[in-house]
C-alpha cells in the first residue's frame, strides 16, 4: 500500500496488521519515539478539523518527526492559479508524506496520482478511512473481537463515515445495519453497497439497509451515528434535513432496545440532532476513547505508508 485513499486500498489482512501495530503503539509509546525521526508530514485542509488535525500533528511529534499545516485557500491551487498535478509534484519535493482533507474525493485521487510521496485521505465526501481504523481499534478493545459483531448506524447514509464503516466493517466479518431515509441524497452510494456486499459474502458478515430504526437496532453491539450536517452540506439545508433525519435520531428509547450496545460517534456531534444528550453522555458512550484511538491508529498508518 503506497497511499491510503479509501478502504478499498486495505485488505482484511492489512487492516488486522494496522490494528495490531496500533495496539502495540498505544501500549508502548516509548518504543516508537523515533519511529518517524526526521520525517515531515504535510497536512492539507479544505474543511475544518479538530481531531484529524491535532492527532496527526501529535502523532508525528511523538514519533520524532514533525508536521506542517496548509490550508488550501492559501495555496495557488486553492485560488485557481495552479493545477492540482503541479501542486502535488512540488509538495513531493519538500515533505515525506501528506495527509489531505478535501471535499472532492476525485481531486484527492488526482493529487495522489501525481505525488511521489504517500498520501493519506483525512476525509473526503466519499470516505474517512482514518476514522474507520480508529473505530475498529476501539471496537476490538471494548468487545474483544470484530468478527460477528453487529454495528447499527442511524441517520445520514450518503456520508463519508457511513461509507467507510460499511466497507471496513464487512471486511472484518461484521454485520452492518444502516437505518436511513429513502432517497439518493440520504442512502449510501451504490458502489459502496456493492463493495460492502461483496466483502460480507466473503467474510460471513452482512449488510442491511432499512428505513426502520427498530429493525436496525435489534441485537446491536455498537450503535453509531454522525452529523446530519456534514462539513460540505450548505446551511440552507438545515431545516429540511432536520425534518428528514429526525426519525433516525438516537434517543434513550431507541438505545434501550440494544442493552449491550456501546454508543459511538466520530464527532463533532450536535446534541439534540443526531443523538440526544442522554445517550451521548451516558455510561455506554465511548466517544472520547474513540477520539483518542485516532492518534494510535494513525501512528500505525503513518509507519505503514512510510515503509
Ligand atoms: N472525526 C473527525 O475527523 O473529526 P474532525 O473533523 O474534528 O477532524
Ligand atoms: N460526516 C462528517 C464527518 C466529520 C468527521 C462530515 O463530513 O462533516
Amino acid at each position: 500500500m503506497k497511499h491510503l485513499l479509501s478502504e478499498k486500498d486495505l485488505s482484511p489482512e492489512e487492516i488486522k496488521q494496522v490494528l495490531t501495530a496500533a495496539t502495540d503503539i498505544k501500549k508502548n509509546p516509548e518504543k516508537y519515539k523515533n519511529a518517524a525521526f526526521e520525517k515531515v508530514l504535510l497536512t492539507i485542509f479544505e474543511a475544518p478539523s479538530l481531531r484529524t488535525r491535532l492527532s496527526f500533528d501529535s502523532a508525528m511529534i511523538q514519533m520524532g518527526g514533525d508536521s506542517i499545516n496548509y490550508q488550501t485557500m492559501f495555496s495557488p491551487w486553492g485560488v485557481g492559479k495552479e493545477s492540482i498535478e503541479d501542486t502535488a509534484r512540488t509538495i513531493s519535493r519538500y515533505v515525506n508524506l501528506v495527509m489531505i482533507r478535501m471535499h472532492d474525493h476525485e481531486e484527492v485521487v488526482r493529487f495522489a496520482q501525481n505525488a511521489s510521496v504517500p498520501v493519506i485521505n483525512g476525509l473526503t465526501n466519499y470516505s474517512h478511512p482514518c476514522q474507520l481504523l480508529g473505530d475498529l481499534l476501539t471496537i476490538q478493545e471494548k468487545k474483544g473481537k470484530l468478527q460477528g459483531l453487529k454495528l447499527a448506524y442511524f441517520g445520514d447514509g450518503n456520508n463519508n463515515v457511513t461509507h467507510s464503516l460499511m466497507m471496513g466493517c464487512t471486511k472484518m466479518g461484521m454485520h452492518v445495519s444502516i437505518a436511513c431515509p429513502k432517497g439518493r441524497d440520504y442512502e449510501p452510494l451504490p458502489d459502496v453497497v456493492q463493495e460492502a456486499n461483496t466483502w460480507a459474502k466473503k467474510t460471513k458478515g452482512s449488510l442491511t439497509i432499512t428505513q426502520d430504526s427498530e429493525e436496525a437496532i435489534k441485537n446491536a453491539d455498537i450503535v453509531y451515528t454522525d452529523s446530519w450536517m456534514s462539513y460540505h452540506v450548505p446551511k440552507a439545508q438545515l431545516k429540511k434535513r432536520v425534518e428528514i433525519f429526525k426519525p433516525y435520531q438516537v434517543t434513550e428509547k431507541l438505545f434501550a432496545k440494544a442493552p449491550n450496545a456501546l454508543f459511538m460517534h466520530c464527532l463533532p456531534a450536535l446534541r439534540g440532532h443526531e443523538v440526544t444528550a442522554e445517550v451521548i453522555d451516558s455510561k455506554r458512550s465511548i466517544i472520547f476513547d474513540q477520539a483518542e484511538n485516532r492518534l494510535h491508529a494513525q501512528k500505525a498508518i503513518i509507519l505503514k505508508v512510510l515503509k
